[in-house]
């Protein structure tokens, strides 16, 4: 048995929330208001009703023309929130102009060197309308896309607004990303307009992004123009006529700028995520639904008042920061925290270090980052005073048993309860996940949020309790993604035909006897490496893309920190010599390819791969081996004696 598993069973405590907790939180004011006893009641009525539900949180946000209808559900398709028109940035900025909000912080920023810089609602406002007079100037208008290339510094929220208050369509790519993955995005988007910085701090060195970007350009015709923010006061090579620094622009802008009136169905941003071939897939959110669906869970699963100090140490590149430090803590006029470098930089003190200094009330970030930690030590949390926190979050991966008791114990004081988010880039918000009133059993994600229909399922659709299987949706939420970009195909194909009508999620899942969900990973070749989800395909392709390799098979390794690390079988061509500098070149093309997240943590140099008699590569039998487990049925294998070739490196 492994040991993870062996910790799950023996971890068998149920963690209540205080009744300090449960008597403050705006779920439990809210169901008093509508009169309901507890979540069975709450999830009931909402099922019964989502409508009546989703109307009701609407009702606080501002529509220039309030909705008719609030749901149009023809599976797939879904319309929320129909005829009616907003902005997304004016809720989550102009309004707060016009009230108490406007001289509130929106962003306390730290840079990985130390600097500070403090953002009110007011000067964020007047920052995004001078970036959107920008846009307009080199020629944005409604429904163009714009791809940003940012790190994790204040420009990069307000280029999204900027984009959104226009009605153009953001793309953001990590900035750990390579440049070549970049100019694929763009491409995919044909954006009009790239945006990015002359380079970052990350881990005491700078990170040159801006020439990086200089050598893509001339592969993505799109682009007219490449606005530049001056960061890292790094040397940036510029193209005359193409290139415009912001901070040169910036002076002749004014600081108002109408906000357009968007449909609730219009566009908001496409953000690409990994699926199981090689070509990552444009998942499209609109400016209504998600607008309501991330304040919501916001509002209910974190609890946010008027006075916390928020921090989701997620980086905005992916959709956790989207949703959870762009725009669900600007719709509530929430302060955030934001910060640029590495957590452990320059000691693993860091990040409570922040959560000390500006009293963070709710503290949300990654299984792997608490792994990391607890391997340096609880000595570290121990050297700050955290007792303002109030509730903790996690995200992006499943959280073992281990780390939820060691995050509990060290960083939230015993006190603080977690709350274990499931969803995806797709759902755009949270999905299956505690309420700050529930009852907590460490490695669960508990429940679905309320008017949400969440099933197990085995390979005919019908529901399992108990056994692993198929994690599937059964009915609409807001913030659900419309499209794939410029792929309706495949959006079909890879959500909606498994099971007619009900979303696929890829990921298996059990349900125990209670009724709360347990997250087991992903059932296609989709890998999670510190909470990235990077795809087989995607890394098998850059690696054949080298000249000297003719084939390749990539898995995931389960490992204590990062979830799962990159194992990569390749077959070289004929005649190339085989050293161990060749598995370091490999590695660093992979860099190049897609990003330092991608790269292999070993490469295998094989002479032959397990494959079907179509030529398949069987990936299932490779992962058995690298886990130590049986390889199973492989009397479809063409080729048997490949798998223990799998054993023999070449260059060792
Ligand atoms: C995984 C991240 C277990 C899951 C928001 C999902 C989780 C994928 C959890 C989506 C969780 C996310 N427990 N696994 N609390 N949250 N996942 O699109 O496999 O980057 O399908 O969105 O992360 O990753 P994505």
């Amino acid at each position: 048995m492994s040991n993870e598993l062996e910790a799950l069973l023996k971890e068998k405590r149920v963690f209540n929330p205080s009744t300090e907790i449960i008597e403050g939180s705006n779920i439990k004011k809210w169901m008093d208001k509508h009169n309901l006893k507890d979540y069975d009641e709450l999830q009931e009525k909402s099922l019964e009703n989502p409508q009546w539900f989703w109307n009701e949180i609407a009702g606080e946000l501002e529509w220039f023309q309030l909705y008719k209808k609030v749901l149009k559900w023809d599976p797939p398709n879904v319309e929320w929130f129909l005829d009616g028109k907003t902005n997304i940035v004016h809720n989550a900025l102009d309004r707060h102009i016009e009230g108490p909000h406007k001289d509130k912080i929106a962003f306390i920023w730290e840079g990985e060197n130390g600097e500070v810089k403090k953002l009110s609602y007011n000067d964020l406002y007047m920052e995004v309308n001078r970036f959107a007079n920008a846009l307009k100037s080199l020629g944005v208008e409604k429904g163009d896309r714009v791809s940003i290339y940012l790190p994790m510094i204040l420009e990069l929220p307000i280029a999204m607004l900027a984009c959104a208050k226009i009605g153009a369509i953001h793309s953001v790519v990590f900035s750990g990303f390579s440049a070549k993955a970049f100019a694929d995005r763009i491409n995919d988007a044909g954006s009009k307009i790239a945006i990015t910085a002359d380079g970052f701090n990350r881990r005491g060195k700078v990170i040159h992004l801006k020439n990086k970007v200089n050598e893509i350009l001339k592969d993505t015709p799109s682009i007219t123009n490449l606005l530049i923010v001056q960061h890292a006061g790094v040397e940036a090579v510029m193209k005359d006529g193409r290139d415009v620094w912001w901070h040169e622009i910036r002076d002749g802008m004014d600081s108002e700028c109408e906000t357009v009136s968007m449909d609730s169905e219009d566009p908001l941003f496409i953000l690409y995520t990994s699926g199981t071939t090689g070509k990552p897939k444009g998942v499209v959110h609109v400016h209504g639904g998600y607008m309501v669906g991330v304040y919501a869970t916001l509002k209910f699963v974190f609890d946010m008042k008027e006075e916390d100090i928020w921090w989701c140490a997620a980086d905005i590149g992916w959709i956790t920061g989207h949703s959870y430090i762009v725009y669900a803590p600007l719709i509530f006029g929430v302060t955030s925290i934001m910060y640029e470098g590495a957590p452990e930089y320059p000691n693993p003190g860091r990040l409570w270090r922040m959560l000390e200094d500006y009293k963070a009330t709710i503290f949300y970030t990654a299984p792997t980052t608490i792994r990391m930690f607890m391997k340096y030590g609880e000595k570290w949390p121990q050297k700050y005073d955290l007792t303002s926190l109030r509730l903790l979050g996690s995200v992006g991966e499943p959280i073992n048993p281990e780390a939820w008791v060691w995050y509990h114990k060290h960083i939230g004081g015993d006190k603080c309860p977690i709350m274990d988010t499931w969803w995806q880039t797709e759902t755009g918000m949270h999905i299956i996940t505690p309420l700050p009133i529930s009852d907590l059993k460490p490695g669960s994600v508990f429940k679905p949020f309320p008017s949400i229909k969440v099933d197990v399922v085995d390979d005919d659709g019908e529901s399992i309790i108990g056994g692993g299987g198929h994690l599937v949706i059964k009915s609409p939420w807001p913030a659900m993604f419309r499209n794939l970009y410029n792929n309706p195909d495949r959006y079909m194909e890879t959500y909606w035909s498994t099971f007619p009508n009900i979303y696929l999620s890829g990921d298996v899942a059990r349900q125990d006897e209670n009724g709360y969900f347990w997250i087991q990973g992903r059932e296609d070749d989709v890998m999670s490496v510190a909470g990235h989800r990077i795809s087989s395909a995607e890394v098998e392709s850059a690696l054949v893309s080298h000249h000297d390799v003719a084939e390749a098979a990539v898995v995931g390794k389960a490992d204590p920190i990062k979830g799962e690390v990159i194992y990569a079988f390749v077959i070289l061509k004929q005649g190339i010599k085989r050293n161990s500098d060749l598995k370091n070149i490999l590695k660093n093309h992979v860099r190049n390819e897609i990003g330092p997240i991608a790269s292999p943590a070993d490469i295998i140099l094989v002479s032959d791969l397990p494959k079907t008699s179509s030529g398949k590569i069987m990936r299932r039998v490779i992962k058995a081996k690298v886990k130590g487990e049986p390889v199973g049925d492989i009397s479809t294998l063409a080729n048997p004696e490949a798998v223990d070739e799998l054993d023999k490196d070449l260059v060792i």
